[in-house]
């Protein structure tokens, strides 16, 4: 497949060669942990191309192949490794840079379980962690210390929704030999250009838009070539694989994801839109919004916006908050988000390096593929029950 053509184009046509080889669409499913070879020769010279010659099913089949070929080259690296989910692909990412006695600097808005990797396990090896705040950009070079090995953000950030200077964080970083790593889950390689954009190493959970149907759990990291040896040795230590149906079904819902996120955006805009005009709502921690304080450098970065974001209700007591979200008809309280379906969840996010303290009650939610004049109907009897157990409180 040529490296040309649009990222919408290129999603329809990459990693599909064995299936065009055996004249069909969709990549086979390879169910297989041994694989055998020809002779002695093979055996030794394919071991020497982990993650890209099947040599043992751990190290991959032309199923994950295939995968790992489309999310390296829609996001413009080089080599991608998969994970069996979002947060295997976080811990074996940050691992790969990390080792006793050094020191890491951390966005404060990261996923909730990539902080407690940082103050469990790599605080038990002897890995220091700073958290930053997200507005910091260049400042992020006074936090810097001859054993800062990297730099993770995560952009949007996690409940809050914070758009990180990401050039400019990028660039101290390098001055100072360090690695940045980003969570690019939110974007997807379609809305955030990780690799022009500075970064090193791009995280995705891929159990969010990439599968985008809420069945399967997938993790992937994208790098460029010189930061492969590290990743792929810490992932091989590990023993991280990924079954093959679920790699499937990342393939799969790989082919759609243009067209969902695109909608996901419009209906995501159009919701947030209408929720600034509510006197329920303090503040819509939406990037895409005019208002929002974090809209130009979203602007200036993102291509566009997925379903997911954060509302600020008015103070109101938890009875009322719970009236507004249990009869919701078509959103489900769960966690995740990225599948056609709309999710709501309440959050209290942990932040150390600047004080959170909201001014009401803190709502996730992900507006799904359904018409948005629908999910809008649904929010507003949500509302006014919320009004009713408000007054009735
Ligand atoms: C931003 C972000 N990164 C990583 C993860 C972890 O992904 P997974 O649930 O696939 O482990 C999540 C999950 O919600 C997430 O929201």
């Amino acid at each position: 497949m040529k490296k040309n053509g649009s990222k919408e184009t290129l999603l329809a046509h990459l990693g599909r060669s064995v299936a065009k080889r055996e004249r069909i669409i969709n990549t086979p499913v390879y169910h297989a942990s041994t694989i055998t070879y020809a002779d002695v020769e093979d055996w030794e010279n394919r071991h020497k191309n982990l993650y890209s010659e099947m040599v043992y099913g751990r190290f991959g089949t032309p199923t994950s192949f295939a995968l790992q070929e489309a999310m390296s080259e829609i996001e413009g690296g080089d080599r991608a490794l998969l994970y069996p989910s979002g947060a295997a692909a976080v811990s074996a990412a940050i691992l790969a840079f990390v080792k006793t006695g050094d020191h890491i600097l951390v966005c404060d808005v990261v996923y909730a379980p990539t902080r407690k990797f940082c103050d469990g396990l790599l605080r038990d090896m002897g890995v220091e962690t700073t958290y930053f705040a997200p507005g910091i950009g260049a400042g992020i070079g006074d936090l810097i210390r001859p054993n800062t090995k990297l730099v993770y953000v995560e952009s949007p950030g996690t409940h809050t929704f914070e758009i990180q200077d990401i050039p400019a964080i990028a660039a101290e970083a390098h001055k100072a030999g360090c690695v940045i790593l980003h969570d690019n889950t939110w974007a997807t390689p379609l809305f955030f250009d990780s690799f022009n954009k500075g970064v090193d190493i791009s995280i995705h959970a891929a159990t969010k838009y990439v599968v985008g149907h809420s069945d399967a759990m997938l993790g992937v990291v994208v790098m460029k070539e010189p930061h492969f040896a590290a990743v792929s040795a810490v992932t091989a230590m590990l023993g991280y694989c990924v079954g093959p149906d679920d790699v499937y079904l990342g393939l799969r819902g790989l082919r759609t994801m243009s067209v969902r996120l695109k909608q996901h955006h419009q209906n995501g805009l159009a919701v947030a839109n209408w929720l600034e005009s509510r006197p329920e709502v303090s503040r819509v921690l939406h990037p895409g919004l005019p208002s929002n304080p974090h809209h130009a450098l979203w602007k200036r970065d993102f291509t566009g916006a997925s379903g997911l974001f954060g509302v600020v209700l008015n103070d109101v007591p938890k009875p009322a908050v719970a009236a507004l979200i249990n009869e919701l008809e078509l959103f489900s309280i769960g966690a995740s988000w990225g599948g056609y379906e709309s999710l709501v969840t309440t959050c209290y996010p942990p932040r150390t390096a600047e004080p959170w303290n909201p001014e009401g009650p803190l709502l996730r939610l992900h507006i799904g593929l359904e018409d948005p004049a629908d999910i809008i109907a649904d929010l507003e009897a949500g509302f006014d029950r919320l009004n009713r157990a408000r007054k009735a409180a």
